[in-house]
């Protein structure tokens, strides 16, 4: 079986629910439920005996290792953390927390458990770490896209923070021998992602009526990637990765805000028309550009195609479509993760985190 963080969050919800269709091994999932964490998002999984949840802390190494000894996972997946570079801007903090020191923690507990492990099953154990291509700052319109090679040139709290967790896994590797892999993959879209984010956000916003904020001019410019094919990359490194190797997973699909605002308000028109005949692309507001913001991301993706035989299935307009459509058919899904209601259900449902861990 793996054990998995973050598993009740967009990208490892979408992981966890491809790894038992398609691998059908048993899955640990342990997620802190922050505001971005929905239990709900599994909520099909709610039977599966090949499903485990528990409720809590990366950084409490006592429960960690109690889940490594009890379970014994042949590889952790780590996907827990603060995600959202506006809130790094306005609380640093928690991001240093979650992503540096709770790295490191969960780094140290899975050390100790691979050094007591049998060598034929320490030589199989792997720690799959979850990074961002954030880490290698901003490119220029005409530079050549980010390979393995890029220097570290982190912008944001955010970017820094899981810079600062990509070496610690890299020391993990280097200083103890630890079967680590990274990857620095590119910006996700698709199923479950939450509204603060700008595709989920400007849906939600141009199905209320609501101004779509577009930071400054809008010509940054993202590689966008589906969610499942983020997935099946990390299937493919979990399998087929060189222990203390790093693969860059991009989705060969670089488009500046603006346009995909466009895609995303030209996408609506067709499949739910404002009553009134306007189009949604008259929502469109341009607002204050966010501090430090980076101008281009762009993925070299040669590695992971050459080495691993992965590339990216989705293309980015199929998977907007499909995207807008899940959110027309999920607007509960919308309201129950952004409702205060939902905070208090999740209090009343699972308790304080120590709690429901032992119970779990
Ligand atoms: P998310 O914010 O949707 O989910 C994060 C999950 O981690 C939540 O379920 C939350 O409850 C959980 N969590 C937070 N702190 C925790 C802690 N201390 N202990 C246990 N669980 C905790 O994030 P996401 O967009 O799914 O991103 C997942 C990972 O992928 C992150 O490491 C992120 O840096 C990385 N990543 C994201 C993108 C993207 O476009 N979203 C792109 C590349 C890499
Ligand atoms: P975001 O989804 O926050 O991801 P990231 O900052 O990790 O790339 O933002 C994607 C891009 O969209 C980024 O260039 C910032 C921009 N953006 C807006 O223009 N308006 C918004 O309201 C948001 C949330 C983001």
């Amino acid at each position: 079986m793996i054990l998995v963080t973050g598993g009740c969050g967009f990208i490892g919800s979408a992981f966890v629910l491809q790894w038992l269709a398609e691998a059908g091994e048993p899955v640990v999932n342990l997620d802190l439920l922050t505001y971005a964490g929905h239990p709900g998002n599994l909520a099909s999984l709610a039977d599966d005996p090949r499903y485990v949840f528990v409720r809590g802390d990366i950084g409490d190494t006592a429960l960690v290792s109690d889940l490594l000894r009890r379970h014994r996972p042949r590889a952790i997946v780590h996907f827990a953390a603060e995600s959202h570079v506006d809130r790094s801007i306005s609380g640093p903090l928690a991001f240093a927390q979650t992503n540096v020191v709770g790295t490191l923690q969960l780094l140290q507990a899975a050390l100790e458990h691979w050094r007591a492990l049998p060598a034929a099953e320490a030589a199989a154990f792997r720690f799959l770490h979850v990074s961002t291509d954030e880490v290698f700052g901003s490119l220029g319109p005409g530079d050549a896209a980010f390979t393995e090679q890029h220097r570290y040139e982190p912008n944001s709290p955010y970017s820094a923070s899981k810079a600062a967790s990509d070496h610690f896994v890299r020391a993990y590797h280097h200083t103890y021998g630890l079967p680590t892999l990274t990857t620095n993959c590119s910006n996700n879209y698709g199923p479950r992602q939450f509204p603060e984010k700008l595709i989920p956000l400007v849906i939600r916003n141009a199905l209320r009526g609501e101004p779509l904020p577009v930071y400054g001019d809008g010509q940054q410019v993202r590689d966008w990637l589906h969610v499942d094919d983020h997935c099946s990359a990390l299937r493919a490194v979990l399998a087929r990765g060189a222990p203390g190797a790093t693969y860059n997973i991009g989705g060969r699909s670089e488009r500046a805000n603006l346009q995909v605002v466009h895609t995303i308000c030209a996408t609506l028109d067709r499949l739910r028309p404002r009553a009134d005949g306007r189009a949604y692309a008259e929502l469109v507001t341009h607002v204050r550009d966010r501090p430090g913001h980076d101008r281009r991301y762009a993925i070299d993706d040669s590695r992971i195609a050459g080495e691993l035989a992965w590339k990216p299935a989705v293309p980015f307009e199929e998977g907007i479509d499909r995207t807008v459509q899940w959110y027309l058919d999920h607007a509960d899904w919308v309201e129950s993760v952004t409702s205060g209601a939902y905070r208090q259900w999740i209090a009343q449902q699972y308790g304080a985190p120590a709690e429901a861990a032992s119970a779990a």
